[in-house]
């Protein structure tokens, strides 16, 4: 055994006594697979240093209510999508889930149906639909908490001029299991570009565009959880998604309704029961 393959057995050999099985299970895979790379890249010193450095300034630029810079590190490598792949493994004939996301706010209002949520200018859109279980029967009192940009292609929150709650809320279902939210069409939006992730992207030719999405996040008593978006089918990103988050079974159309300016758009939920 060569000392840097003794050094990497040695690393993982001080786990070995890890009274948690899970816990020991993921250093020492963690440290098997980051020894891998390493000998694979070889890094110089400085490269190292670099490394470190990127990971200091991806904490640093989190806040605790809107920047999460990890999440968006996670998503732009792929890994969100991973884990949710891994963890959604089984075809059920639930709804497909995608990433959750850095701009998920809690408590934002509580919604009737078919309420307004946009406070800011936009092609004005109807979306509307059922959520239903995996037999198709209705689920009501399913709270749809919904979350999207302004025409600026930013959150609010994000971008602190826009009023509070703008394009953010939460509806329920009623006893057929409807939805409505009235709102505007979302548009694509590049993720933020001003930190270390959009310095990655920008180091690497890869651009910052996720197509145009509306958020969702169900819950219902009894189902499992679904996080997931609907995309607009006609997006140009739809093929290039920064994040990787696209599935063919999440695009709506936004059709245009009778009077000719306003759009609607039609999607049913399943939701899995939860074990
Ligand atoms: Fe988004």
């Amino acid at each position: 055994m060569s000392p840097e393959q003794a050094l990497t057995e040695e690393v993982i050999a001080s786990f070995a006594k890890t009274k948690d099985e899970r816990l020991r299970t993921l250093m020492q895979g963690l440290v098997k697979h980051l020894h891998a790379f390493v000998h694979e890249v070889e890094p110089t010193e400085a490269e190292w240093m670099t490394a470190i450095r990127f990971l200091t300034a991806t904490g640093q630029k989190c806040d605790d209510v809107v920047r999460q810079e990890f999440i968006l590190l996670s998503d732009t490598l792929g890994i969100s999508m991973l884990v949710d792949a891994i963890n959604h493994r089984h075809a059920t004939g639930a709804t497909d889930s995608t990433v959750f996301g850095p701009f998920y706010i809690e408590g934002m209002p509580e919604r009737a149906y078919g309420e307004n949520m946009a406070f800011t200018p936009g092609t004005r859109a109807i979306v509307h639909g059922r959520v239903l279980d995996t037999h198709g029967a209705p689920i009501d009192n399913a709270v749809l908490d919904v979350w999207q940009t302004a025409d600026n292609g930013m959150y609010s929150g994000q971008d602190t001029a826009q009023p509070h709650g703008n394009l953010r809320g939460r509806y329920r279902t009623d006893a057929q299991g409807r939805y409505a939210i009235s709102t505007i069409v979302p548009v694509s939006y590049p993720i933020p570009t001003d930190g270390p992730v959009g310095d990655m992207l920008n180091a690497t030719g890869r651009h910052p565009w996720r197509p145009a999405h509306l958020h969702f996040m169900i819950d219902a008593p009894g189902y499992r959880r679904l996080v997931t978006h609907l995309f607009d089918e006609n997006d140009p990103y739809l093929h290039s998604d920064a994040v990787f988050g696209v599935k063919p079974s999440l695009m709506v159309a936004y059709r245009e309704r009778e009077d000719g300016v306003s759009r609607e758009a039609l999607y049913d939920f399943v939701l899995d029961r939860s074990e």
